[in-house]
């Protein structure tokens, strides 16, 4: 039987499979980027608002705490966009012929809310909640950056599954006192630096957050040190006889067990215990976040 194709196109049809191959390849690299690109994520875009409200001026400038406007992040899944009304309580005095603030005086006389363009947005298939975070000590400069230091908001972080994994999968080394969710330039304990915290006991069933107390100012200067250094100080005139011993020194206990921590794998191993974090298992399984 003659060969209908001649051996020139046996090698251009072993060439363009592996053309094609290299293609297919190329692809899959290019659309795996594609997906993780700030274009995708929407990483540290700055979307167009209708009033450039900076988190930098009324953070960092006018001391404003975030629970002032995101009234609703301890206590539900979402942190919530502040109604007109908080901006009036300053801008009604502040600012009012400012051209900028146009929109925020017309929402008031109106009565319509401004249309804030949403900078975080997960997909609706996944969930996500606030409360659950920020009781059990992830701070919210862990996942939305420096807030304090954003003239306009933008996105941090990617918000990706991998993302969340990767802190679900080893929570503790994001794990900081309750008391410090709110600061933005919280920094991991070291021996210059360190941290005490202190557990009081579990009260049954209470989610036991509350119940640490942490502090970065050493908790054994006031009460203790001040006794010790009554218990050192030469008796005065009246006191103790002539040629007695001088008291002992006794150690004072800390009013609650103290225990100081020089570093963030001390610190964070101590309040997984002590505020019940689930296992890296339970909360990186799918029905976690797909429910
Ligand atoms: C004076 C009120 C006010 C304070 C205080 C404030 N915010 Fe906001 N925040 C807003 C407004 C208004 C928006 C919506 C406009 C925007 O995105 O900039 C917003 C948006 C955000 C967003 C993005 C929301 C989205 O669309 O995804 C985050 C994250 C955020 N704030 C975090 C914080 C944090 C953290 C703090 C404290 C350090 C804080 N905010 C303090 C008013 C405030
Ligand atoms: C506690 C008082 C207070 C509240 C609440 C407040 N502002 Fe302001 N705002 C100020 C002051 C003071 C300035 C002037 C800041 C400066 O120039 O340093 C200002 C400035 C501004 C400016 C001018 C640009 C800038 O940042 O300097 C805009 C826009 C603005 N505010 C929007 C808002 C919006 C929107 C809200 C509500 C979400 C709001 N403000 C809530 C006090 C406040
Ligand atoms: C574990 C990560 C994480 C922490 C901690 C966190 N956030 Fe968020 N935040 C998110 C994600 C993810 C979204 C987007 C949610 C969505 O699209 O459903 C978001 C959205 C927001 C929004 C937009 C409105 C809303 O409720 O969806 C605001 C405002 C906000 N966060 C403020 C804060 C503040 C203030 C804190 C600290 C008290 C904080 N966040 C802590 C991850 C976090
Ligand atoms: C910086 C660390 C961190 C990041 C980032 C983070 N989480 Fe979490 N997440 C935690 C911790 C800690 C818990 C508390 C687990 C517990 O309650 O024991 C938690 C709990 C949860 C829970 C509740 C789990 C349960 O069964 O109680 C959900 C749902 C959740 N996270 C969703 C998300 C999603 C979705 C994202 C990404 C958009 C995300 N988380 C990003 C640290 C993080
Ligand atoms: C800690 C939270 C979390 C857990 C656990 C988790 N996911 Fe996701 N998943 C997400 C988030 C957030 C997204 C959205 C990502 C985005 O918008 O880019 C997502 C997206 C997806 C998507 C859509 C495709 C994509 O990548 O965007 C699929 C499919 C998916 N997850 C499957 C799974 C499976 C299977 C598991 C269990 C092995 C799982 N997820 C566990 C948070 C989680």
């Amino acid at each position: 039987m003659p060969q209908i194709f001649d051996r020139s196109s046996n090698a251009l049809a072993r060439m363009s499979l592996v053309l094609t191959g290299l293609i297919v390849i190329a692809l899959g690299v290019m659309l795996d980027q594609l997906q993780r690109s700030p274009w995708v994520t929407r990483q540290g875009q700055r979307p167009d608002q209708p009033v450039p409200f900076s988190h930098e001026h009324h953070v960092q400038g006018l001391g404003l705490q975030c629970q002032y406007c995101h009234t609703t992040v301890e206590k539900s899944s979402y942190a919530g966009i502040p109604p007109t009304r908080t901006c009036m309580n300053c801008h009604a005095q502040i600012w009012t012929d400012a051209q900028l603030l146009e929109p925020v005086r017309n929402s008031w006389y109106t009565g319509q809310s401004i249309v804030w363009t949403k900078v975080h947005d997960l997909p609706d298939f996944v969930y996500f909640n606030h409360s659950i975070h920020v009781n059990k000590g992830i701070g919210c400069e862990s996942c939305h950056g420096r807030v304090d230091e954003m003239p306009l908001m933008y996105e941090q972080n990617t918000l990706q599954m991998e993302w969340c994994l990767n802190c679900h999968r080893n929570p503790a080394k994001n794990l900081r006192p309750t008391s410090e969710i709110y600061n933005m330039a919280w920094e991991e304990p070291t021996p210059y630096r360190p941290v005490w915290c202190a557990a009081t006991a579990d009260k049954t069933g209470v989610p036991t957050a509350q119940d640490v107390n942490c502090t970065t100012a050493n908790p054994d200067t006031g009460g203790a040190s001040a006794q010790m250094a009554a218990l050192q100080s030469p008796p005065g005139p009246g006191q103790g006889s002539e040629g007695a011993a001088p008291p002992i020194p006794v150690p004072v206990p800390l009013p609650a067990a103290y225990q100081k921590f020089t570093s963030q794998d001390e610190l964070g191993q101590f309040l997984l215990v002590h505020y019940k974090i689930k296992s890296p298992r339970l909360i990186t399984s799918c029905n976690t976040c797909h429910r």
